[in-house]
């Protein structure tokens, strides 16, 4: 297989429009992966994904059930998405030759919390059906091909500490705020086949309260990594005022992931800063 190059848009927060299309078809990724947090529950994002023409997958956030309990927004979300969503199922993007299964859509993270409008949309799926519906999905995947959990919030086990790629940084004490239904599925897909890669969002780069930058990628010893793609905001200027970008970007292929980075466009496609998180010749840093 030859090697992939995949996007990976953090939580858009809004910030998602016909300028991140033209660079797409500029910078050519193989494929879109979105994490969620398009905007407070409105519809204009996902009718412009459905826009398109690159193989991308998604999984909703908690801010895209708006202050909705009823579930209706988060329902027209889901709606407007159709296939592109993949949460709790596999979605096989072929070409260019990956296997993605999504998380629990909408989730907040902290373990494992389900929202009214959650509820009111999926029922009261509780944290072992949770983890069994996304082991089911990626073990239906065909196994030669990559595999891919795409997340709103990343698994518990990765740190305590407020800069751990889930820690709490809005409250004291920081703690652990990853997901467990996902740490569980993990850990039963890693059982049963190689899973090279987590992708998430939702807690920040920029840490709460002056804290600093936040820690967005690990790897642990099984040889799966973890990459929080949640730069917000995702658009922005560097400081000669030029108008930036965020992907994360990642290589993969039949070994796996190759290599992992942050990476900031102008607009017309130019890539003007990169941050290398891994690649595959440096030594892995166990969790
Ligand atoms: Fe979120």
């Amino acid at each position: 297989m030859a090697e992939l190059q995949i996007a990976i848009a953090g939580d858009l927060h809004d910030q998602w429009d016909g300028s991140d299309h033209r660079l797409l078809a500029a910078i050519r990724p193989d494929a879109l992966l979105l994490v969620g947090d398009f905007s407070e529950g409105g519809g204009r994002i996902p009718l412009l994904l459905r826009e398109l023409e690159l193989p991308l997958a998604c999984v909703l956030g908690n801010h895209d059930a708006g202050r909705d309990a009823s579930g209706d927004r988060l329902q027209r979300q889901l709606d407007r998405l159709g296939e592109l969503h993949c949460g709790w199922g596999l979605r096989t993007l072929q070409p260019p030759g990956v296997a993605v299964v999504g998380g629990r859509p909408a989730t907040a993270g902290g373990g494992h919390h389900l929202s009214r409008a959650s509820r009111a949309v999926f029922g009261p799926v509780g944290m072992e059906e949770s983890a069994d519906r996304i082991c089911r999905a990626a073990l239906t995947a065909d196994p030669s091909l990559p595999l891919v959990l795409l997340a709103h919030c990343g698994p518990s086990g990765l740190g305590s500490e407020a800069h751990a790629p889930c820690g709490r940084d809005w409250k004291r004490p920081a703690c652990d705020w990853g997901d467990q239904d996902l740490a569980l599925a993990v850990e039963r897909i890693q059982r049963q086949r190689p899973l090279p890669l987590v992708v998430f969002g939702h807690m920040h780069h920029s840490l709460r309260r002056s804290q600093g930058e936040r820690l967005t990628f690990l790897r642990d010893r099984r040889g799966t990594a973890y990459l929080n793609a949640a730069c917000v905001p995702r658009h922005g200027r560097d400081p000669e005022g030029r108008e930036l970008r965020h992907f994360s970007w990642i290589h993969l292929n039949d070994h796996g992931l190759q290599r992992a980075s942050h990476r900031w466009y102008r607009p017309d496609g130019t890539l003007l800063y990169e941050q290398l998180l891994w690649q595959a010749s440096e030594a892995p840093i166990p969790c």
